[in-house]
């Protein structure tokens, strides 16, 4: 479309920030499951993980109860002991820090590159010390590029193992490798506003062997044969799928192209209409979230109040939280520069294409500056 039509400024129907969105058929399949008997964590889970695996290229994957949860099962599974330094970003959502500080590990900040909001290899090689036991990548709002794949190879090199938290990328891939597979262990979320959501849920994928054994067994009380052996050789704890989730998890995974492609359609209407304003991820997808920038965030979530369409202001620098104002030990300017100026579209997998139109030609009707992203 080259002309952009204009749409009313208030069509009165109220644009959430984020919805679901299942055809009658996932329900159907939830249905059968539940007849069938088997809810706990059985054969629906077995396949829902050989699936995944399947579309991410990984040997194998474990499913789990959250994305949070999975990244506090990585770290057991690299080795993580209590008090262990973790390189985290130091902008974006409160669970990946606070996957690794509830296990008793010491996350460290790292400001993040300004045009991806992601970590760059330059600021992790200068953050990267002696007592750094691990760097912890997030695949901010679905980017995966090559901010990921020089920093698995400067891990590589440094001899630090990487976690890579593709929460929100399932389906992003770089280069021919899928987000979550370029760390020793990639980690999603099968939270409601992902493209692929089981309500709560996550998973693993691991590198090499032992190492996804490792999370397996610790999260199924700490021994892969206890239910043949009556013995468990090891520590771990219960914080496994269920086929209930995996049932619901299956019928999206089976359709993700098209679900992708869904949100490719309602994101192409926005950038039509805010161009390099909206950002942007590289690669052919869509990010997960629809962000514009602007030096009054406030004015602009008010005016699309105005229109019916709900906008915030969310994720922060980390250190401005409460429970980590000791790790404000340096300045993270771009990290405040999203904490001052990310303003949080509607976005997720109900949203039309004319629902996102509509929310585009509030935020140009709204008259406020936004910024551009040089993302070239
Ligand atoms: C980047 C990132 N990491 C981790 C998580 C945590 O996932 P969950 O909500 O499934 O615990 C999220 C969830 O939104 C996320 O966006």
């Amino acid at each position: 479309m080259t002309q952009v039509e204009r749409l009313p400024r208030d069509t009165g129907k109220l644009i959430p920030l984020v919805e679901p969105w299942f055809p009658p058929s996932y329900a159907d399949a939830v249905r059968d499951q539940v007849l069938s008997g088997y809810l706990g964590p059985g054969r629906t889970t077995q396949e829902f993980t050989t699936a995944l695996a399947h579309v991410v290229g990984s040997p194998r994957a474990l499913a789990t109860v959250s994305g949070t949860v999975a990244l506090t099962v990585a770290a057991h599974a690299i080795g993580l002991r209590p008090g262990d330094e973790v390189l985290v970003p130091a902008y974006g959502v409160i669970s990946t820090i606070n996957a690794f500080a509830s296990a008793g590990l010491r996350p460290r900040l790292v400001d993040i590159d300004r045009r991806t909001a992601c970590l760059s290899a330059a600021g992790v090689a200068e953050a990267l010390t002696p007592a750094t036991r691990a760097v912890c990548f997030v695949n901010f709002s679905g980017y995966t590029g090559r901010n990921v794949a020089d920093i698995a190879a400067l891990c590589r090199q440094r001899g630090v193992p990487l976690v890579e938290d593709a929460a929100g990328a399932l389906g992003h891939a770089h280069g021919g490798r899928a987000a979550g597979t370029f760390g020793d262990v990639g980690t999603y979320s099968f939270s409601v506003p992902k493209v692929l959501t089981t309500g709560q849920g996550g998973a693993l994928v691991a590198r090499d062997n032992a190492t996804f054994d490792r999370a397996a067994a610790y999260i199924d009380h700490g021994d892969l044969e206890w239910r043949r052996t009556n013995l468990n050789r090891g520590i771990g704890t219960n914080l496994r799928f269920t086929d209930l989730q995996a049932s619901l998890g299956l019928c999206q995974l089976r359709d993700l192209d098209a679900r992708l492609e869904r949100r490719r359609a309602s994101y192409a209407a926005m950038r039509e209409r805010l161009g390099a304003t909206l950002f942007r991820v590289p690669g052919g997808e869509a990010p997960l979230h629809n962000i514009v920038l602007t030096n009054r965030p406030d004015d602009l979530v008010d005016a699309l109040r105005q229109s019916a369409i709900t906008a915030v202001r969310q994720y922060r620098t980390l250190s401005q939280h409460p429970a980590y104002m000791e790790l404000a030990v340096r300045p993270f300017p771009n990290a405040d520069y999203w904490t001052a100026r990310a303003v949080y579209l509607p976005f997720g997998m109900a949203m039309t294409a004319a629902d996102a139109a509509r929310v585009a030609d509030a935020v140009v009707g709204s008259g406020l500056p936004l910024d551009s992203l040089d993302q070239s």
